[in-house]
């Protein structure tokens, strides 16, 4: 749990299970670890605030107590993409999740949301669509452990990185280095070994991956060769 929240330097990758095999998830989940994933990233859609409906406490409790039972260590990455989420924090915070991200789109009240995922003891993540602008969160910077800059529209994984969120991660970091160092940028939709060393350029050090992954034969080489772009 203490992974990510302190060093910058060093780049988590977080695997999205919402491209893995529901059919085969525990085994999967356990794929993904041992190939070295950093953090499991939790796609909750719930078709409305996304068209598309995949997850909620019920698999993300069972990967949790899976977890525990075999001694595997990870972070419960868990991307709300739900409307309201005020209504949720804490039965996911108590199905398992380490981190939860809300969307700033889909909450008047994202400062209280933020103190919520804090009282049930999460880390606290805001994410923010490809169309939506930095200033967003400027007002709200110090309270945040993370931002997630959206390079998709979301809802769905497989679809194409949008380049012109680049300038946007950029600005968090020159923001963060002066109001909060510690902030983790999380980047998310579209991540390959074409485009992963933009965003890590950029500032990002949190990078989720779906088809990059789950779509290889061999998970732990997908994933070396990541870590090894994000630096070229
Ligand atoms: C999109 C999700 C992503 C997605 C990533 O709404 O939030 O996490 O699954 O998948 P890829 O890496 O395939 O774009
Ligand atoms: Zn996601």
């Amino acid at each position: 749990m203490d992974k990510g929240f302190i060093m910058n330097e060093k780049i988590y990758i977080a695997p999205s299970i919402l491209s893995a095999d529901f059919a085969n998830l525990g085994s999967e989940f356990e794929s993904i670890l041992a190939a070295g994933a950093d953090w499991t990233h939790v796609d909750v859609m719930d078709g409305m605030f996304v068209p598309n409906i995949t997850i909620g406490q019920p698999v993300l409790r069972s990967l949790r107590q899976h977890a525990t039972k075999f001694g595997l260590k990870t972070v419960f990455d868990v991307h709300l993409m739900i409307d309201r989420p005020e209504r949720y924090i804490e039965s996911f915070r108590k199905a398992g999740a380490d981190v939860i991200s809300i969307h700033v789109e889909a909450t008047a009240h994202v400062h209280r949301v933020i103190q919520q995922i804090k009282l049930v003891g999460a880390k606290a993540g805001v994410a923010l669509n490809p169309h939506t602008p930095f200033q967003m969160i400027e007002g709200i910077i110090e309270d945040l452990d993370m931002v997630l800059v959206m390079s998709v529209n979301p809802g769905f994984g497989g679809q194409s990185f949008i380049p012109s969120i680049l300038p946007k991660i950029r600005a968090i970091r020159k923001l963060a280095k002066k109001r909060n160092p510690e902030l983790l940028i999380q980047v998310d939709g579209g991540i390959n070994a074409e485009t992963i060393n933009l965003v890590v350029d950029a500032g990002a050090n949190v990078i989720v991956a779906g088809s990059a992954i789950f779509k290889k034969q061999n998970y732990a080489k997908a994933i070396q060769t990541l870590r090894k772009a994000a630096f070229i």
